[in-house]
């Protein structure tokens, strides 16, 4: 059975643990797992930049697993009183919590904890500013393998904002691993150096009709600085998937995106459920896919006892 003391970013897996936790995903949504607490367990979700799809596929996957969910919210907690992070993870340690889940908008905010002596919680790390986001990574990956059963030679064209992107970091780093073949698209000055070593970029007209899986990201408008130079209907035309677009891909390519969408900016209104588009299970998967990962925590916590 997979055990781990945190989970913070996709490249501290090696790759059986890594298909480990999709397969046990999968058994999760197959019915084919089970899972019981030796003792009450607590949880607390720690969200200092807005979510829906984390937050919430984590808090089920809790409730799944029988694990009491803490509720926090950083607005009404002392954090307006210059609590910092670190001292609210002290807190919750403190007070029993065996797990926190936590999105931060600063990149690695998760050293500090996994490095003191102090700490025995464990962290799940829910996104930290551009840096990782291992569980998204985790549910795309179960929802690629869910369709095509292999990764090696997959043809995967990651499309939109990558330098923002935490979602893209953790797959270029973990497809290319698996032996996929990475491509970037979307504005070229989006491209840099760091992406240089997992994939070339393309013209996404170019490469449409030979892609296994188009990947899109959000644009996130709250991350620029108002220096966005596209307005967001030259976006959707030049870089966005199209109806048009939609048309060239091959007939079992699939479409992925990690949402929140913006409609009509990185895809039109109407592919977001489109046949291609396994945007509703890649959500759905979420849920599995952290119930494996909340279990082979709560292992590790077991381990450490
Ligand atoms: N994909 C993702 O991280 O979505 P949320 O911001 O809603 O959690």
């Amino acid at each position: 059975m997979l055990s781990l003391q945190h989970l913070v970013s996709i490249e501290d897996l090696s790759t059986e643990q890594v298909m480990a936790l999709l397969e046990r995903g999968l058994l999760f949504k197959n019915d084919q797992a089970t899972f019981s607490l030796d003792s009450q367990t607590f949880v607390a979700n720690l969200f200092f930049e807005n979510s829906t799809r984390t937050h919430k596929s984590f808090e089920v996957a809790e409730k799944k697993l029988g694990m009491d969910v803490i509720d926090f919210h950083a607005d009404s907690s002392s954090v307006t009183k210059g609590e910092t992070l670190y001292d609210t993870i002290l807190t919750m340690d403190a007070l029993g919590v065996d797990v926190c889940v936590i999105r931060h908008p600063a990149v690695d905010y998760y050293k500090e904890m996994i490095e003191s002596p102090s700490l025995s919680v464990a962290i799940i790390n829910g996104g930290d500013g551009s840096g990782q986001h291992p569980s998204q990574c985790l549910l795309d990956l179960m929802t690629i393998y869910e369709e095509f059963g292999y990764f090696q030679g997959l043809k995967i064209c990651i499309a939109g904002d990558i330098t923002h992107s935490r979602v893209a970091k953790s797959n270029m780093q973990m497809l290319t691993r698996l032996g996929a073949q990475v491509y970037f698209a979307g504005p070229k000055e989006w491209y840099s150096e760091e992406f240089e070593d997992y994939g070339q970029h393309v013209e996404l007209d170019a490469i449409l009709p030979d892609l296994d899986v188009l990947m899109l990201l959000r644009v996130q408008h709250e991350r620029h600085d108002g220096q966005t130079s596209f307005s967001k209907e030259s976006y959707h035309q030049l870089f966005g998937l199209t109806q048009d677009r939609y048309q060239k891909l091959k007939s079992s390519a699939i479409i992925m995106h990690p949402a929140p969408v913006n409609r009509d900016v990185e895809i039109a209104d109407a592919l977001v459920e489109a046949e291609k588009s396994r945007i509703v299970k890649q959500m759905s998967n979420g849920v599995f896919v952290r119930m494996a990962i909340l279990e082979a925590v709560l292992n590790g916590r077991q381990k450490k006892r």
